[in-house]
This record gives C-alpha cells, sequence and structure tokens, in this order.
C-alpha cells in the first residue's frame, strides 16, 4: 500500500505556521483581509467559497463575501473588483470561478490588481510563473508541490507528466515542476497512446475531471500519484480522477479523494494572502 498524502494534515500544519505569521503582521499594524466575490448558485463553488471563509476565520484574517445574482451585470462585477482594488483593508481579492456565460472571465480576471491577485490569474502573475520570480504561485499547482515534497521524492531530474492542461492546474502545474528540474510532459484529450506517457511518470498528477480515468495499469510501479478530481458519482459519493483502490498497490504514494490536494488550495490560498497584505500593508477596516 502507499504511503498516504494527507492534504488534511499537511494543510493544519501550514495553516498552524500561517496563524503566527498573521499575529506578527498585526503587531506591525498590517491586516490580511481577503474578498470573495461569488457570482450565481452553482453548488460546488458555493462549498469551496464557503470553506475559503472559515479557513479565514481560522487564521485570524478578515473576510467579505460578495454573493451576487447570476443575472449580475458585467460592469457592476468590473466596478466592484475597481472598489476592492482602492480598498486599503482589502489585501486580497478572489472572484470564483466559473463565472456565468454571459461574463467575460478574461476581463474580470485582468481587471484584479496583480498585488491582490491571489489567485495568481492573472496575465501579469501568469507571465511571472513563466519567467521565475512570483510574488503568488497558483494554490492548486502550490498545494501539489508542498504534497510531492511530502512524498520524499524531489522532482529532480524525474519525468514528471501532467494530465490535463487548464489554465487553473495542468499549465502552472507544468511549470512549477519545470522550475523544480522535472522533465515535465503535458497530456490532454488528444493526446495518443495516454498510457503509455503515464506509464513512464515518476510524478504524476491527473487533472481531467473524469471520474478513475487512471486505472493501475497505466501506472508506474512506485511513481507518486497526485489526484486532483473531485467527480461526484450517482450515489453522492466522492471520487477522484484516478481509480484509488487499483494504484494505491502500484504507486509509492497517493493522494484520497476527499483530503488530499483540496484542503492544501485553501491552505495556499491563505498563504498567498498573508503574502498579500505584507506587500500591500493591508490597513484593518
Ligand atoms: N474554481 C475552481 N478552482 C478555483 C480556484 O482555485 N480559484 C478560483 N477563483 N476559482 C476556482
Amino acid at each position: 500500500m502507499a504511503k498516504l498524502l494527507s492534504g488534511k494534515e499537511v494543510s493544519e500544519r501550514i495553516k498552524e505556521e500561517l496563524r503566527g505569521d498573521v499575529s506578527e503582521l498585526k503587531k506591525q499594524g498590517i491586516f490580511p483581509g481577503l474578498a470573495v466575490i461569488i457570482v450565481g448558485d452553482d453548488p460546488a463553488s458555493r462549498v469551496y467559497v464557503n470553506n475559503k471563509k472559515k479557513a479565514c476565520e481560522q487564521l485570524g484574517i478578515y473576510s467579505e463575501e460578495y454573493a451576487l445574482s447570476g443575472d449580475t451585470k458585467e460592469d457592476e462585477l468590473i466596478r466592484l473588483i475597481e472598489n476592492l482594488n482602492k480598498d486599503e483593508a482589502i489585501s486580497a481579492i478572489l472572484v470564483q470561478l466559473p463565472l456565468p456565460k454571459h461574463i467575460d472571465e478574461k476581463r474580470i480576471i485582468e481587471a484584479i490588481n496583480p498585488k491582490k491577485d491571489v489567485d495568481a490569474f492573472h496575465p501579469v502573475n501568469v507571465g511571472r510563473i513563466m519567467t521565475g520570480g512570483y510574488d503568488f504561485v497558483p494554490c492548486t499547482p502550490a498545494g501539489i508541490m508542498e504534497l510531492i515534497k511530502e512524498s520524499g521524492i524531489s522532482p529532480n531530474g524525474k519525468e514528471c507528466v501532467v494530465v490535463g492542461r487548464s489554465n487553473i492546474v495542468g499549465k502552472p502545474m507544468a511549470m512549477l515542476l519545470l522550475h523544480e528540474n522535472g522533465t515535465v510532459t503535458i497530456c490532454h484529450s488528444r493526446t495518443k497512446n495516454l498510457a503509455e506517457k503515464t506509464k513512464n511518470a515518476d510524478i504524476l498528477v491527473v487533472a481531467v475531471g473524469k471520474p478513475k480515468f487512471v486505472t493501475a495499469d497505466m501506472v508506474k510501479e512506485g511513481a507518486v500519484v497526485i489526484d486532483v478530481g473531485i467527480n461526484r458519482t450517482e450515489d453522492k459519493k466522492l471520487v477522484g480522477d484516478v481509480d484509488f483502490e487499483g494504484v494505491k498497490d502500484v504507486a509509492s504514494a497517493i493522494t484520497p479523494v476527499p483530503g488530499g490536494v483540496g484542503p492544501m488550495t485553501i491552505a495556499m490560498l491563505m498563504k498567498n494572502t498573508v503574502k498579500a497584505a505584507a506587500i500591500n500593508k493591508t490597513k484593518s477596516k
């Protein structure tokens, strides 16, 4: 049985450290504050936003939520972001994705002040992830790097395979592994002979959104397997993109779903929020 990479445990450790950092900042007159914007009533987004707010409370970070109706106009959302950009008590702005179809996601992301963009979705921050020297690391890939560290296997010189090429996970994930000297392959829905590629991986990151997509026969003996998927089965159970039961006997380390990558994403969001407070010298509300 593979080592279980418990994001739940690692994230608690990281949050404990951050709680200390928040107290230190407050002594210096710097008060971290996160604004979360959610548009519409997507149930999964609601759960994520609630978890983000809960983490802020745990750490003594001020947070405000803007829950806007699904028919909110794009310009109204832009005006809200512009006000939050100017607000000296707000260190960090997060717009929960996906947005309703009538809103241009790209325009919204580009309206956020890059210094408050704790998701690291703004093109300025995306660019810095390509070139190095970045302030904010995108939360899910950053959390995955912590879990890989936990496995005891360094990406240095290893075959790293990322399945999925989204802007939120796949692409930044590949860059972070590359910064750590991994040899990186990005696979996606048009990749031919996928199993051949995944079977080559010492470190395999799967973010495709398809339940139990990666099976034991696609995994190399001793690989570190990171499952980013959160899928709900017909009987309402949460399952990842990896067939955990089969793969756990082949891998040397594996993340569970739930309790793997999910809690790490939130811990990294908190880390970026604390960093944003220090950068912006955020004032008390
Ligand atoms: N939707 C799914 N993942 C994320 C994330 O990391 N940040 C935001 N803002 N929206 C998301």
